[in-house]
């Protein structure tokens, strides 16, 4: 059996309250996903960097910071530097690849790669060794609140198969809910974000505890 971790985002939380909405759902999670958008990487803007530094000190649970920003190299390391526990880079939009995850790693954090639905994986088999995680995108990144892409499911298993036993984390990204954190979690992955699904759930912190429960069973 896997360890399953829930990496809630903040996305479609009360930015007003980030404290308290982030204090909700703490007890029950293993990371704070921070969506980072720069609205040129993708068609929308979420924080600048000096915001996303006050969120990251300022929050006691290990923030995971999703980096959809362009030219992403430097500030990836500066995200790092800031206090991230993870960083996520998207393939996409990184130039130097391992000189990246080496320079996050460098600043302590863990190091990820991230894949938009239509980038495959086959060729970043190379940097299985470099890498903490991966990161499988199952809706077009920019928005919280879109439909969880079946077709991404293939991906998932590829993926697992091809990290096989090391100990490198398998994360998905986009449309986790109760129902479809189900066929996630069959395919291999271990690490699930899920925006809406809290924020929007009468009870977040249950809603949380739900969805480890779910993935858990459904391994
Ligand atoms: C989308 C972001 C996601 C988003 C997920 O680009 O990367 O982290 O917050 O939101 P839901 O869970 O609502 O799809
Ligand atoms: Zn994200």
């Amino acid at each position: 059996m896997r360890e399953i971790r829930i990496t809630p985002s903040i996305l479609n939380a009360d930015w007003n309250n980030l404290g308290a909405e982030i204090e909700k759902i703490s007890a029950a999670s293993d990371f704070i996903h921070l969506d980072i958008m720069d609205n040129v990487f993708v068609p929308n803007f979420t924080f600048d960097f000096n915001k996303a530094k006050s969120i990251i000190s300022s929050t006691s649970i290990p923030i995971d910071s999703h980096l959809m920003v362009a030219d992403v190299d430097e500030i990836a390391v500066a995200y790092a530097a800031a206090g991230s526990a993870s960083v996520t880079v998207h393939v996409e939009a990184v130039r130097d690849l391992r000189a990246t995850v080496k320079g996050i790693r460098r600043e302590g954090a863990r190091a990820a790669i991230a894949f938009k639905p239509g980038t495959e994986i086959d060729e970043y088999a190379q940097y299985l060794d470099e890498v903490d995680m991966f990161l499988i995108m199952t809706v077009e990144p920019g928005f919280g609140g879109q439909a969880f892409i079946e077709a991404m499911l293939d991906k998932i298993r590829r993926t697992r198969l091809m990290i096989g036993e090391r100990p490198i984390w398998l994360q998905v990204d986009g449309g986790i809910s109760l129902e479809t954190i189900e066929r996630a979690a069959t395919a291999g992955a271990d690490t699930f974000v899920a925006g809406s699904a809290v924020f929007k759930a009468e009870d977040p912190l249950k809603m949380v505890q739900a969805l480890r429960e779910k993935a858990r069973i459904s391994q």
